[in-house]
């Protein structure tokens, strides 16, 4: 299939990138391929893709709460844009949405059909882009990640090394909870997704869930960084200009339905950290 990728050059982009290699593909990162004009419909439908993977995202959630326009023009107008592509193409949508878009009430789990309620800026333009997404294109498959990491990106694993290696010991919120998420296992869920046609959402993260503090604990010990200390704290004791939902844990209930489960998050960071030490 001709594949079209938005956010090419991205986490996620660049992780598809290695993983669709059975087809044709049409990276398209910012420069060539700015999803907020709207000149990008007919881009787009120019090359005639078969799937368009919109992978195109303003992930700067703390700078979203003073430039709301800028994220909402990436993330809901973008959408809007490239779901009009894809209906002037005829060609399916796979769009990545995102756990935020859940309330994160502590001690709950979220599945695919339960209902939004976000909380921050980013996650309202995140839930309006899904929203223009549903109301545009019916072939459409709504993908939810969370806490994607991938090499090169700017990603908590990145933040929690730089930190130890500066400080020498850390502070990390430990009731934040969420589901680490390897790009490249996510990119492997959606190349089997987009050969299923079932459109419709989907929650795909890595399997397991931690809390933030657990998470670094386990980034420091796989870094061979296992003796800086690390304190728990509260959230109220790391304040940010967005709040993050302190427990958008998501649920893939629906995945298995097709063959499609991600293995755990610790395998997955091992992964990581692996592919990370060969390539030093
Ligand atoms: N990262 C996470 O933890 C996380 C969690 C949940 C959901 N998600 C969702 O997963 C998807 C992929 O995220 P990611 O981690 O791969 O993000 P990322 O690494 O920040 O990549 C996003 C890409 O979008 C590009 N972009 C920004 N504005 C654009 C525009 N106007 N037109 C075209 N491209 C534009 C960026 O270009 P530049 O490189 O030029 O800036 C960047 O390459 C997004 O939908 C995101 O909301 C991410």
């Amino acid at each position: 299939m001709r594949v079209l990728i938005t956010g090419a050059r991205g986490q996620l982009g660049r992780a598809l990138q290695e993983v669709l290699t059975d087809h044709e593909l049409i990276p398209l990162g910012q420069e060539e391929g700015d999803i907020t004009r709207p000149s990008i419909v007919e881009r787009i439908r120019a090359f005639q893709p078969d799937v368009i993977v919109n992978a195109a995202a303003w992930t700067q959630v703390d700078a979203a709460e003073s430039q709301p326009d800028a994220a909402f023009a990436v993330n809901a107008w973008g959408a809007q844009n490239v779901a009009l592509a894809a209906r002037a193409a005829g060609a399916d949508l796979v769009h990545i949405s995102t756990n935020e878009v859940f309330p994160g009430d502590p001690g709950r789990f979220y599945r695919e059909f339960d209902p939004p309620r976000p909380g921050n800026t980013y996650a309202r333009s995140k839930w309006a882009g899904e929203q223009m997404v549903r109301s545009l294109w019916p072939r459409h498959y709504i993908v939810r990640t969370a806490w994607v990491f991938f090499h090169g990106g700017h990603h908590f694993i990145a933040k929690i090394i730089q930190a130890a290696d500066r400080h020498g010991r850390l502070r990390v919120v430990a009731d934040e909870f969420g589901n680490p998420t390897y790009a490249l296992d996510l990119a492997h869920a959606i190349a089997r997704l987009i050969r299923t046609r079932h459109y419709g959402v989907y929650h795909f993260t890595n399997s397991g869930f931690c809390s933030r503090y657990e998470y670094a604990r386990e980034i420091l010990r796989l870094s061979g960084r296992g003796h800086v200390p690390v304190v728990p704290i509260q959230h109220h004791q790391w304040p940010r200009p967005a709040t993050p939902p302190r427990h958008a844990v998501l649920l893939n209930t629906l995945g298995p339905y097709l063959g499609i489960e991600l293995p755990p998050w610790q395998d997955a960071l091992r992964r990581y950290f692996r592919r990370e030490n060969t390539q030093e």
